[in-house]
């Protein structure tokens, strides 16, 4: 089947992506994880590499007005942390329009719209995904904060309210109309929460409704080749990774590894099949089924080691003990540490005391003896047996390519909020 040809499309492979005037060296982007995606979380992302661009959590454009210190810490950044986009939620356009001034102003490198959000608290006040349902008054806001700004301003939303209300497509044009820079879809409805599959088509969809930004995928992306598929079948310019990220710091690197492996296989094969280059140039789809199918894992670069892992898990709980000194940094690591240990095997000794930790010593402490622990379950050459090993995470819209293999399920971290 041929796939609707775009801009999007050449850019498949991971080359970069522009967003307005925002060059960026990687079209894989940090989805906003209210709670989660903090300045220790993004600069850890961004020692591993092959992100290009990290969201804040979502920041209450009235409370960045009053000079809340809680929104002010959601923002804190430092040169390491860049480029960096602040999310924003709110519904009062003066208000919304002012807001992106202050971080404009602040060295914010673009400016995000939540439209997605589904908590009643914001959805009551008409934002979040109640500004799905209101095209003529969103686009209206989201003009004059385009008009109040350099910087671009793009917008995150879900494929619509439920499936007989997938408005994702109408309100991407209009919003485009209006001035956006860039659209992140989550494909799935409000109505959906987490649940059932991401809905590629739907995603494509709003790929096409546009004219000419870039259309950022979003949903269930866990692993390298998740994201080439969401690519490939979708024509989205770029694709942003949120849960995947947590389980997996080392998502982003490896998924512009792969992606340019497939890319330079896929030339060799096109020409030693005699396609012309400019076939490739333009991003056809219905190319020989042999080539870059994305069924082929061959190319995938190798997963991090336990030892790997865990300097990273350390680094992290560093960087949090810096920004939020060391008993806040080191509670807030109880609920991060075990996302962590969910790729180290067996590891229930380790979550079971991780969750006390209050000071550094302690958490070193708990490692140790986890570590000790943990050597019952290694061969004789220190790897873990495979029968220990955890089971692959595999994206909704990939299920059928997990080959018997039943998959970890993608779970919904805690947080601020229950269901978005
Ligand atoms: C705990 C949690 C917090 C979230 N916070 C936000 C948020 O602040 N703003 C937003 O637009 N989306 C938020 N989302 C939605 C994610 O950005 C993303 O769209 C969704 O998790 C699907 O992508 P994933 O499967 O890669 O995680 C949140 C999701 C979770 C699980």
């Amino acid at each position: 089947m041929a796939f609707r040809l775009s801009q999007r499309t050449t850019l498949a492979y991971s080359d970069g992506v522009q967003i307005g005037s925002l060059t960026l060296p990687s079209n894989l982007f940090l989805s906003p994880l209210a709670g989660y995606t903090n300045l220790p979380f993004r600069l850890v992302l961004r020692e591993i590499g092959g992100v290009g661009l990290c969201t804040t959590d979502l920041v209450n454009a009235r409370s960045l007005l009053e000079k809340r210190p809680k929104a002010f810490k959601l923002i804190e950044t430092r040169p390491a942390d860049s480029p960096l986009a602040v999310q924003l939620f709110g519904s009062v356009p003066e208000e919304m329009r002012d807001a992106a001034q202050v971080l404009e102003t602040r060295g914010v490198a673009s400016i995000d719209i939540n439209m997605g959000c589904p908590v009643r608290k914001v959805c009551n006040v008409g934002g979040g995904s109640a500004m799905m349902r209101e095209h003529d008054k969103t686009a209206a806001l989201v003009r004059g904060m385009v008009n109040a700004v350099k910087i671009p301003v793009t917008a995150k939303m879900r494929l619509g309210w439920d499936d007989e209300n997938i408005t994702a497509p109408e309100l991407a044009r209009a919003l485009e109309e209006a001035g956006v820079a860039a659209i992140f879809v989550h494909g799935r409805t409000r109505e959906q929460g987490f649940g059932g599959t991401v809905n590629l088509v739907g995603i494509r969809k709003v790929v096409a409704a546009v004219k000419s930004i870039p259309v950022i995928g979003n949903g269930d992306v866990v692993t390298p080749q998740a994201a080439k598929k969401m690519l490939e079948e979708t024509g989205c310019a770029g694709v942003s990774i949120g849960r995947g990220a947590f389980y997996d710091p080392w998502i982003f690197k490896r998924t512009v590894e792969f992606l340019a492996t497939c890319r330079s296989r896929r030339e060799k094969a096109l020409n030693n099949s005699g396609l012309e280059a400019s076939v490739l140039d333009l991003g056809i789809k219905n190319e020989p089924p042999h080539v870059g199918s994305y069924e082929n894992q061959d190319g995938l670069p190798p997963e991090p080691t336990f030892a790997e892992r865990v300097r990273v898990m350390r680094r992290h709980l560093d960087l949090m003990i810096e920004i939020f000194g060391e008993e806040l940094g080191c509670r807030m690591f109880r609920k991060i540490a075990p996302w962590y240990a969910k790729r180290f095997g067996p590891c229930h000794e380790f979550n079971k005391h991780v969750v006390h930790v209050s000071t550094k010593a302690q958490f070193d402490t708990v490692l140790e003896n986890y570590v000790r622990w943990r050597r019952q379950f290694l061969d004789a050459s220190g790897e873990l047996q495979i029968r220990f090993q955890p089971a692959p995470l595999v994206a909704s819209f990939m299920r059928e390519a997990a080959d018997g293999v039943i998959p970890q399920a993608i779970s919904v971290p805690k947080g601020p909020v229950e269901r978005w």
